[in-house]
């Protein structure tokens, strides 16, 4: 199977990780419809991915406005989600209640609102990959919440995958990889917590969100595969 003419949907494809599985799907010769809640950082995007590249705004916590995005939608290949509450992380006893709710919503309910909106579209070909993470594995202070509803995310894959096949349902779970989100995070010691990181890692490097791109196309394009996890943390869970 290969990506040409066929029809990606990236939602969070306005940034990091989602922008470049985008540009990567345009290279293989696909119709690529990126959606984020940021019109301003959708058209960013768009002027730097050009070639056909669509941008709609989509809030994957609104059922409304992810049913309006897929209304303008005739036909679904294959859709990534990246989308998640990156804001507001804390020890659990001290989160503000809406970060803690936007973590659920987001990650997991957001992906159910598209998988939902998406599923009278999708062919027998589709596939959906969704995103969780390092910490659903390797337990990390601070992100409780946030690799809860990651792990129930890989639990729904696994179900869809039965329930809705033959369209094939699988997540990609990123290590530590260079966006803009990782260093935000990481706020002003970002690049000593990078360098340590890196330096205690079996690869002695983070990832690039063009790598972590690849393994998402790599589910699209390998139909023998479905409810599946592929981690991508250059070592990181066996440390
Ligand atoms: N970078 C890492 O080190 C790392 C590690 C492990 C896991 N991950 C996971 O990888 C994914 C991508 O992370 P990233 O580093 O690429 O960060 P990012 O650039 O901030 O990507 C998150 C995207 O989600 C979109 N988004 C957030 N809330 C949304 C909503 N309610 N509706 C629609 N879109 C929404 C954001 O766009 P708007 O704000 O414009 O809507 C943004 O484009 C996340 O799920 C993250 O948890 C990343």
């Amino acid at each position: 199977m290969n990506l040409k003419n066929q029809h990606v949907i990236v939602i969070g494809g306005a940034s990091g990780i989602g922008y470049e599985i985008a540009k990567a799907a345009q290279a293989e010769g696909a119709k690529v419809t990126i959606g984020g809640r940021n019109r301003a950082a959708l058209d960013h995007a768009l002027e730097t991915l050009g070639n056909g590249v669509v941008g709609e705004m989509i809030d994957v916590t609104r059922p409304d406005l992810v049913n309006g995005f897929f209304s303008k939608i005739d036909k679904v290949d294959h859709i990534a989600i990246t989308a998640a509450h990156l804001e507001g992380a804390g020890a659990l006893s001290q989160m503000a209640e809406s970060d803690l709710r936007l973590q659920v919503d987001v990650r997991l309910m957001g992906a159910t609102h598209v998988i939902r909106a998406a599923a009278p579209k999708l062919s027998p070909l589709s596939s959906v990959t969704l995103t969780s993470g390092l910490a659903v594995s390797k337990p990390l202070p601070n992100e409780a919440l946030g690799a809860a509803a990651a792990a129930a995310l890989e639990c729904l894959a696994r179900t869809l995958a039965v329930e809705m096949a033959p369209v094939r349902f699988n997540v990609v779970a990123p290590g530590m990889c260079d966006t803009g989100f990782l260093h935000r995070f990481l706020g002003a010691q970002g690049d000593a917590i990078i360098s340590h990181v890196a330096s205690s890692l079996p690869v002695r490097r983070i990832g690039t969100p063009e790598e972590v791109a690849q393994a998402y196309l790599f589910l699209m394009k390998m139909g023998y595969i479905t409810g599946e996890t592929l981690h991508i943390d250059g070592g990181h869970r066996l440390i």
